[in-house]
C-alpha cells in the first residue's frame, strides 16, 4: 500500500487497501492517467491501459508526435487551456502578453511520508504513519508557470486527496482564470452522476442521472457552497446500488464558490474536474507568487454507494473533524429558535432551562436576538453586545443555567451587518459592494467584507469578548444570505476576482483562531439551515445545522442525501413541534425523535408547553440516546433504501464497528391502503451471530440481511416508525 514509482517505466502507482490509482509519464513528458478503481495486483500490466488511439486531424497534436498524443485523446492527470484539450480543463493562466495557452510537462517528483498541508485552507490532517504523499512537478513549455500536483494516499479509508500549487515563474504578472483542485480522467466508462440539489429548507436531495455527452456543471457562485448545490458528487456504474457495484466519490474541502464539472467527451471518456468556480474567480500572480487550490477528496468503493459513504465517514471522522470532538458524544441541546423566535427574555429562558434540565437535556442554546436592540431580523447584526434590557445581567443568567446543570450555547452571525447597526454606521465601507451600484439587501442585511483582515479581526475580537466574559461552551455560526456585488474597497481592480476566495479564507482564519483560543468550544456551522454544509466548514465546526426544515418526513430525504458523504454525527437534527413550522405536517412525536436520533439530536421547542405524554417521550428519547448514540457517532451507517428515490418506507441502520450492536430506524412516509408487501433487508451484521431485537425476538444476522426484518409492527399510518436496537446474544 502507499505510493510506488517504477523508474524504468516512469509509472506511478498509488494504492490503498482496496483501490489502485495509476498514471505514467509518456515519451512527451505528459502524465497520462491509466486506471482508478478496484485494487489490481500486477502493476506492470497497468501500462497497457493507455488506450489513446490515432484520431482524425481535428485533434491537433505536438509537431513531433502522433495524433494519439493529442491532448484531447489522452487521459490526462492535468491539462491546460488553449493547447489541444478541448474538454473542460484544469487550468487557464493568461500571461502578460495575453497568451492563454498552457501546457504542463513532467520535470521531477518527490515522495514523502505523511500528508501535505495547504497554507490558509482546511485540508485533511494525518499522522506521519497515516498517509503518504507524492508531489509531482510540472512546468509550462514557455516557462509561464510551475505546477505542483499533490497526492496523499489514505490506506484505511480508501481515499486519495489532491491539491495543486501554481507558481508564476515568468518575468511578468499572470492572471489565473481557472485553477481546479483535481482533474480525473477515465479512459473508458459509462456512469450515472449522483449529485445533490435543493434550496432553503430542502437541502441535498440526491439526484441520479446518466452522464450524457457534454458537460454537467454542479456549481455555486453564491459565496457559500449553498443550499442549491453541494461540493460533492458520485459516479456510479449503471448497475450500482446502495449495497453493490462500482462507485467513485469526489468532494471538495471548501465552503466558497465551487464547480464540479462532469464531462463525457467525444470518445466517450468521462472526466471530472473540481475546484473553485472559475466563473466567479480570477487571481493575480506577480512573478514568484504562488497560489494553492483547496483540497479535493477522491474515493472508490466496489460495495455500492453505502460502501463509498462508509469510507468517507471514516475519512471525515479520522482526518477532517477536529480530533477533540470527532468521536465525542455531543451534549443534548435545546435551541430556543422555534420555541420563541425573537420573543424571549431572561425569565422565559430560565423557565425553558428548568424544564429542559428536569427532562435530561444538557445544553441550552440561545439563538438569534440576544444582542444590540434586535427584536426582529431587521437590525443590530454586527453589534455583538448583550441586550441587557431583554436579558438583565447576562453572567447571572448563564450561571443560573449552569446551576441547573445546563451548558450554555450562543448564536452569532459573524459575517453580516445590518444597515441599522452601530457597526454599519461606523464602517459603511466594510461591506461587500460595488461603488456606484445599488446595494442589494437580503434579510435586511449586508455582507461584511471578510476579505479584509481588519474586518475579520474586529469580528473575532467581538466574539472573543463575549466568550471570555460568560461561560459559553457552544457557538452556532450562522450565515443568512448569499453574496452579490462582490467587490472589496480594499483591493485594486486586478484583484477583484480574488474577493470571494479571500473572504472564505478569513472565515476559516477566524474559526481557527477561535478554536485555538477556546480549544473545547463546540461550534455548529449553519447557513439558514444547511446552506454551507461541506468538508471545509466541518474541519472547524464538527456539526452543522442540516436544514431549517425540522419536519421529520422532509428530513428523511435531506439527511439521507447528506449522509452520502458526511457522517451522521455531523448533521444537526432536532425534534420540533407539530404542526411543523415549515410544512404544517403532523408527525408522531416518536417519529420526530427517531429521525433526530439519526443526527446530532436535540430539541427546538418550548418544553413548558408540551403535554405530559410528550415529556415522557422526551425522557425515553434521551434514555435511547444515552444507550445507543455511540453507534451514530462511531458506527457504520447503512442506508437501507436508495437515497435517490422517495421510498414509501425509509430505513437507516447504524452498526457498531464490533458488529455486536446496531440501531435501526424505519419510517413510513405515507400510508398506502392495500400497498405492496414491505421488506427491509439489513446489512453489515455478522451472518452467524444471533441478534436480539428488543421485543423478545432474535434473528440470525443472515436472516436479517437475506430475508429481511418483519415490518408487521410498523403501523399503517402516515409517519409511523420503528426504532429497533439490536444486540448480539
Ligand atoms: C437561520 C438558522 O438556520 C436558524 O436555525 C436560526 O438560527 C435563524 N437563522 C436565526 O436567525
Amino acid at each position: 500500500m502507499g505510493i510506488e514509482y517504477f523508474a524504468s517505466k516512469r509509472l506511478f502507482v498509488l494504492s490503498t487497501t482496496h483501490t489502485t490509482y495509476a498514471f505514467y509519464i509518456n515519451a512527451m513528458n505528459v502524465p497520462v492517467h491509466l486506471y482508478y478503481g478496484r485494487h489490481v495486483s500486477d502493476n506492470a500490466e497497468l501500462l497497457a491501459m493507455d488506450f489513446s488511439a490515432d484520431r482524425p486531424a481535428f485533434s491537433p497534436h505536438p509537431e513531433k508526435g502522433k495524433s494519439r498524443d493529442s491532448n484531447e485523446v489522452l487521459a490526462l492527470e492535468f491539462s491546460g487551456d488553449n493547447s489541444g484539450d478541448f474538454r473542460v480543463t484544469g487550468v487557464r493562466v493568461v500571461g502578460e502578453n495575453g497568451d492563454s495557452a498552457s501546457d504542463a510537462f513532467y520535470t521531477t517528483h518527490r515522495m514523502k511520508k505523511g500528508k501535505y498541508a495547504i497554507p490558509g485552507l482546511p485540508a485533511a490532517h494525518a499522522a506521519q504513519s497515516e498517509a503518504e504523499t507524492l508531489e509531482l512537478e510540472l512546468e509550462d513549455s514557455c516557462a509561464k508557470a510551475r505546477y505542483i500536483l499533490y497526492y496523499s494516499v489514505f490506506d484505511d479509508e480508501d481515499v486519495i486527496t489532491r491539491a495543486v500549487r501554481i507558481i508564476n515563474i515568468s518575468d511578468g504578472p499572470v492572471r489565473l482564470e481557472r485553477m481546479m483542485s483535481a482533474q480525473i480522467d477515465f479512459p473508458v466508462g459509462d456512469y450515472d452522476l449522483l449529485s445533490f440539489h435543493g434550496s432553503w429548507a430542502r437541502e441535498r436531495h440526491a439526484e441520479r442521472l446518466p452522464l450524457g455527452h457534454g458537460v454537467r456543471s454542479i456549481r455555486s457562485c453564491r459565496g457559500a457552497s449553498s443550499h442549491a448545490s453541494n461540493p460533492c458528487v458520485a459516479l456510479m456504474a449503471h448497475d450500482a446500488t446502495e449495497m453493490f457495484g462500482d462507485v467513485y466519490g469526489f468532494a471538495l474541502v471548501y465552503s466558497g464558490n465551487f464547480a464540479i464539472e462532469a464531462e463525457l467527451g467525444q470518445y466517450d471518456t468521462p472526466r471530472i474536474t473540481l475546484g473553485i468556480d472559475p466563473g466567479s474567480f480570477c487571481w493575480h500572480l506577480e512573478p514568484g507568487e504562488d497560489f494553492y487550490t483547496p483540497e479535493a477528496v477522491l474515493g472508490y468503493s466496489a460495495e455500492g454507494l453505502n460502501g463509498l459513504s462508509r469510507n468517507f465517514h471514516d475519512f471525515v471522522r479520522n482526518h477532517i473533524l477536529n480530533a477533540y470532538w470527532s468521536r465525542q458524544i455531543r451534549p443534548i441541546l435545546i435551541n430556543n429558535w422555534e420555541a420563541t423566535y425573537f420573543d424571549f427574555n431572561a425569565d422565559k429562558l430560565r423557565e425553558i432551562g428548568k424544564m429542559s434540565s428536569e427532562l435530561g437535556i444538557e445544553m441550552l442554546v440561545l439563538d438569534d436576538g440576544w444582542f444590540g436592540k434586535r427584536d426582529t431580523d431587521n437590525c443590530s447584526l454586527g453589534d455583538w453586545v448583550v441586550n441587557q434590557e431583554k436579558l438583565g445581567n447576562f453572567e447571572t443568567l448563564v450561571s443560573d443555567l449552569n446551576r441547573m446543570k445546563l451548558k450554555f450555547g450562543l448564536w452569532f452571525e459573524p459575517e453580516m451587518v445590518s444597515p441599522d447597526s452601530d457597526l454599519y454606521r461606523a464602517h459603511p465601507e466594510w461591506t461587500l459592494h460595488t461603488p456606484g451600484r445599488q446595494k442589494m439587501i437580503g434579510r435586511t442585511q449586508y455582507i461584511l467584507d471578510f476579505s479584509r483582515d481588519e474586518v475579520a479581526d474586529y469580528i473575532y475580537e467581538a466574539i472573543c469578548k463575549i466568550l471570555s466574559t460568560v461561560n459559553v461552551e457552544y457557538v452556532k455560526w450562522d450565515m443568512n444570505r448569499n453574496m452579490t456585488e462582490v467587490f472589496s474597497a480594499a483591493l485594486p481592480p486586478e484583484r477583484q476576482g480574488e474577493v470571494a476566495h479571500r473572504y472564505i479564507k478569513n472565515v476559516y482564519r477566524v474559526l481557527a483562531r477561535l478554536i485555538q483560543a477556546f480549544p473545547h468550544l463546540l461550534i455548529e456551522g449553519c447557513s439558514g439551515g444547511g446552506g454551507r454544509f461541506d468538508l471545509g466548514m466541518l474541519y472547524y465546526t464538527p456539526q452543522i445545522w442540516c436544514s431549517d426544515d425540522s419536519d421529520a418526513i422532509e428530513r428523511l430525504s435531506i439527511q439521507a442525501g447528506t449522509s452520502c458523504f458526511y457522517p451522521a454525527s455531523t448533521m444537526g437534527a432536532h425534534v420540533s413541534v407539530c404542526p411543523n413550522h415549515q410544512t404544517g405536517r403532523v408527525t408522531p412525536f416518536t417519529t420526530r425523535g427517531y429521525v433526530a436520533q439519526c443526527g446530532t439530536f436535540g430539541y427546538e421547542l418550548d418544553p413548558t408547553k408540551l403535554s405530559e405524554e410528550d415529556r415522557m417521550l422526551i425522557r425515553e428519547q434521551i434514555a435511547t440516546y444515552h444507550r445507543s448514540h455511540d453507534l451514530v457517532v462511531e458506527g457504520d451507517l447503512y442506508r437501507l433504501t436508495p437515497c435517490w428515490k422517495t421510498n414509501p418506507v425509509e430505513g437507516m441502520l447504524f452498526v457498531g464497528k464490533a458488529k455486536r450492536r446496531a440501531m435501526m430506524v424505519i419510517v413510513r412516509r405515507q400510508a398506502v391502503p392495500c400497498g405492496p408487501n414491505l421488506c427491509i433487508k439489513l446489512a453489515g451484521l455478522v451472518p452467524e451471530l444471533r441478534y436480539r431485537t428488543g421485543d423478545g425476538h432474535s434473528f440470525y444476522g443472515d436472516t436479517l440481511m437475506n430475508c429481511g426484518y418483519p415490518l408487521e409492527k410498523l403501523e399503517q399510518r402516515d409517519g409511523a416508525s420503528l426504532l429497533v436496537e439490536l444486540e448480539a446474544e
